[in-house]
């Protein structure tokens, strides 16, 4: 019998793992299932980007590998988008790398800068690519909780002398899911001055950039003095237009940085099938007009769900950013027993903090991906859940 590699087993198990059989056991025995698990909303893409998939597809040219140069009309649009968003200029050909995905260029990063005998700065809770991909490339991840004491912010300073010193890449992720953390520019500030004392590559995960509310306007990490010495920014097609399966991504980065992911790219994957970058090229035109429209319906069901969750009991803050909200149980409600119960006696799936390890527990975590009428009817069965396993709890 082959034997998995250490590297494996040493993963932890991906949080969205079982719930997919489970939730089709409990359609199958006709549960009525709210489901508010993934990021993945029930929403259409822009139509300018179903209509250039349509027709790129059949250019022949397109059915052709991509390699990791991809279609330059993608880099360029990405480049000008950069440019009117955030005020930066790049150059399309040398710092932008495109993705099959943000999460596959995060994870494949790691292999780049980190090693055996490395540590990596991970957040927890935190997106998976960032333990996976420094498990993958042997490196230790040192977890660091993100808990309200820091207004879930990762304090490098906090961390032991010892681990600092071997630290080649930390991660952070703000606009944060799960917790809907935003992060004040002057953290971002001291952070790049750190990484750049201590040569720590900053991956900096901006997939939630667009979604923000309140007028808040998230930065891109590179806004920062000095951030381009050090950081590398991932961006997502995936939550801003509506488009989670359609995998596609990109990184910016200065060229040394770009090219090292490049380079990891080169023996993982040939490139993307390009009349997904010419649909990306027609989603990004149609910023203007698509997104606004597209937040105001997330902002709509996030007004409905904290609503309806502090009706049943929960306290919760509003998030000025993403799709999430992060819940507070009352002590002594294991966060893995309250979604277990959730979910079996009354059909809602929510995600356990100790599913994002154990920097998580004590919360839960809801998703915006139906309409407010079903985010407040899963917040009723909830509240319902609460009361049965608080009753007599003091
Ligand atoms: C924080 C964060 N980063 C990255 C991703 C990955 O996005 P993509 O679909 O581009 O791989 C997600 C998706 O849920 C996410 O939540």
């Amino acid at each position: 019998m082959p034997q998995i590699s250490s590297r494996l087993s040493s993963l932890p198990e991906y949080v969205l793992a079982r719930v997919p059989q489970r939730k089709r056991e409990l359609l199958e025995r006709g549960v009525d299932v709210i489901d508010l698990g993934p990021g993945d909303a029930d929403l259409t893409p822009p139509e300018a980007a179903l209509e250039r998939l349509h027709s790129a597809s059949i250019l022949p040219g397109m059915s052709r590998y991509g390699f990791g140069i991809g279609l330059a009309e993608f880099r360029d649009t990405v480049t000008a988008w950069m440019k009117t968003r955030f005020g930066l200029q790049f150059d399309p050909a040398r710092e932008i790398v495109p993705l099959i995905g943000s999460k596959e260029g995060i994870s494949h990063l790691a292999l780049a800068y980190a090693g055996p005998g490395d540590r990596t700065i991970v957040p927890e809770p935190g997106y998976a690519s960032y333990i996976g991909g420094s498990i993958l490339a042997g490196a230790e991840p040192y977890l660091y909780a993100l808990r309200p004491r820091t207004r879930f912010l990762v304090e490098l300073d906090e961390l032991p002398a010892g681990v600092l010193e071997r630290t080649r890449i930390v991660y952070l992720n703000y606009p944060n899911n799960p917790t809907g953390a935003i992060a004040p520019i002057d953290y971002l500030e001291r952070v790049v001055r750190r990484c750049r004392e201590l040569d720590i590559l900053l991956v900096y995960d901006n997939a939630y950039s667009e979604m923000a509310y309140d007028g808040y306007v998230p930065p891109s990490i590179f806004e920062i003095d000095g951030a381009r010495d050090v950081a590398v920014e991932f961006h997502s097609m995936s939550k801003t237009y509506n488009m989670t399966g359609w995998r596609c991504g990109w990184a910016v980065a200065k060229p040394e940085i770009a090219a090292a992911l490049a380079k990891v790219k080169s023996f993982t994957d040939t490139g993307q099938f390009l009349a997904v970058q010419a649909a990306a090229v027609a989603a990004l035109n149609s910023y203007a007009d698509f997104v606004p429209r597209n937040v105001a319906v997330f902002k709509a069901r996030r007004d409905a769900a904290v609503a309806a969750f502090r009706a049943a009991g929960f306290q919760c803050e509003v998030p000025r950013a993403t799709m999430y909200l992060w819940i507070p149980l009352p002590e002594g409600v294991p966060s893995a027993f309250f979604a277990e119960r959730l979910m079996e006696d009354e059909g809602v799936i929510v995600l356990p903090g100790s599913g994002f390890g154990a920097g998580g527990e004590g919360f839960f975590r809801i998703s915006f991906i139906t309409s407010p009428e079903r985010l407040a009817e899963a917040a009723r069965r909830a509240g319902r859940v609460l009361q049965s396993l608080t009753a007599g709890v003091v």
